[in-house]
């Protein structure tokens, strides 16, 4: 049942990209939905200077982009935001952003309720947070909470120092961090997956797991991002938040938990046991690569991009062989990859299990595959075959009101940010074990020379990386 709800949005980046294709749209579902109706205001913030007209128009054409809707219902809905100029460092600035914020909260009745979003440069989380908390912004009957886009930091000491800065304003139960592979729909059905299929969790240890692989696969090369690109790689990109979570999700205990507290338990013990890697196992576990022109010309290498050095050491592909320490896992390689300009995008998890499944009746070496994007409704293909037309029926899809139900993935994590439910955004204590991890590959890499450019657009990336799973005497299933 759909409850609306109330709060005030300041929304730091408020003129930008991320702004606009991805929180503006979201919000507009929330409202024609019912989730955001009278009750509820958007302050945009940026130093540029704006007025509500024009800023309302800039939301209307961002809109226009992805709906079809009549014009009408946009520009009621574009009513609902305002624009206020704005330099990060000026405390003058924030007065007025807080006078703004309390004339709105009576106009919409928004309850005190407020929501601090970060779509800003990073550099800029930390200041910005001290500045709500010293200026006095934060609302004292209603709730505050601030919303934070990756990356969380680079590397493990500026995610510390980033930590420390927020956590000086926020306490850590108002803090959500965004990855937005945690608002998509397969992220959240795998805990109601594995533990609606006794059978299928039964066999997710080591005892019938032959090996776990997560591929998330771009056809799009760096597009207009090549100077954010240039300080991340796909490592920092993709490796250390969305990947990692697809992981715990897949891998930790007790699925059926339900409390955020026991949620992020059970993912923060998984990723402590991440075997660490001496620099001498980055070497063999780990596959860097960058891409080059495709076969016909047509398309640029990673060095001619925009913003991109000629000779830049950045990798654009990473596979690579993560272990864990724990009873249930030891033994279990879970090869991952992510790569930009690979042939198709492809965002899935397949778990290989052995010969010894047969013991629990279901085939030896069976494939399930979970596909993160659903491609023609299906989402579970045991053997490359759907779920339902499968002669296994050890694992499927239960019943529909146990899922969630169509949503994108910003418009769910809005709601939950709105209804104060963390449990699909990541805590300090899992990022700390994941920086701490995907530092080791970084420092060992930053220490020799790429090889670089070493795969060709539109290929699987290179050779090294199939040699990865063929040294184990295994092979990636999609391929
Ligand atoms: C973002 C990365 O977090 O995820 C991008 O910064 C990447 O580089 C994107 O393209 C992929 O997300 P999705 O939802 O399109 O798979």
């Amino acid at each position: 049942m759909v409850k609306e709800k109330s709060a005030n949005f300041i929304i730091f980046g408020g003129s930008g990209d991320l702004a606009h294709r991805k929180l503006y749209p979201s919000l507009f579902r929330l409202y024609k939905a019912g989730y955001l109706k009278d009750h509820f205001a958007v302050i945009g913030t940026a130093r540029r200077p704006w007025s509500d007209d024009y800023f309302r128009e800039t939301i209307v054409a961002s809109l226009k982009e992805y709906f079809t809707d009549d014009e009408k219902i946009m520009s009621e809905f574009a009513k609902h935001f305002f624009y206020q100029s704005h330099d990060v460092n000026d405390s003058a600035h924030y007065i007025a952003l807080k006078n703004l914020a309390a004339k709105l909260n009576d106009q919409f009745e928004a309850e005190n309720n407020r929501v601090y979003y970060m779509a800003i440069a990073p550099k800029f989380f930390g200041v910005v947070a001290e500045h709500i908390n010293s200026e006095g912004l934060k609302t004292k009957d209603g709730y505050n909470r601030l919303v934070i886009e990756k990356p969380f930091g680079r590397d493990l000491d500026s995610a510390c120092e980033l930590n420390g800065n927020i956590a000086k304003a926020f306490p850590e139960d108002d803090i959500y961090r965004i990855d937005h592979y945690l608002g998509k729909e397969m992220i959240q059905d795998i805990p109601n997956i594995r533990a609606n299929n006794p059978k299928f969790e039964e066999a997710l240890n080591n005892k019938y797991v032959s090996n776990i692989q997560v591929t998330l696969a771009e056809s799009l090369g760096v597009e207009d991002r090549g100077g954010y690109y240039e300080t991340s790689g796909v490592l920092r990109d993709m490796i250390q938040n969305h990947i990692m979570q697809i992981v715990g999700a897949i891998a930790s205990d007790d699925p059926a938990a339900k409390r955020a507290k026991d949620i992020h338990k059970n993912k923060t013990d998984l990723f402590a046991s991440l075997k660490n890697l001496t620099p001498e196992q980055v070497d063999t576990n780990f596959v860097r690569g960058q891409y080059d022109i495709d076969e016909s010309g047509t398309e640029k290498a990673y060095r001619q991009e925009d913003n991109v050095a000629e000779d830049s050491e950045i990798e654009t592909y990473t596979a690579g062989k993560i272990e864990f320490d724990t009873e249930r896992w030891d033994g279990v390689p879970f090869y991952v990859r992510s790569g930009k300009r690979m042939p198709n995008k492809a965002s899935r998890i397949d778990i290989v299990f052995n010969d010894k499944v047969a013991e629990l009746g279901i085939n030896a070496n069976t494939v399930v595959t979970l596909l993160i994007e659903r491609t023609n409704n299906q989402s579970i293909l045991i053997n490359g075959v759907n779920y339902a037309e499968s002669a296994q029926d050890f694992i499927k899809f239960p019943e529909e009101a146990e899922f969630t139900t169509g949503r994108e993935a910003y418009a769910s994590l809005i709601i939950d940010i709105l209804s104060g439910n963390r449990v699909h955004f990541t805590l300090w204590d899992e990022l700390r074990s994941t920086w701490k991890y995907i530092d080791s590959i970084r420092e060992r890499w930053d220490s020799q020379k790429a090889d670089f450019p070493n795969y060709m657009s539109g290929t699987m990336g290179p050779d090294a990386s199939e040699m990865l799973l063929e040294r184990d005497g295994n092979s990636w299933i999609w391929d």
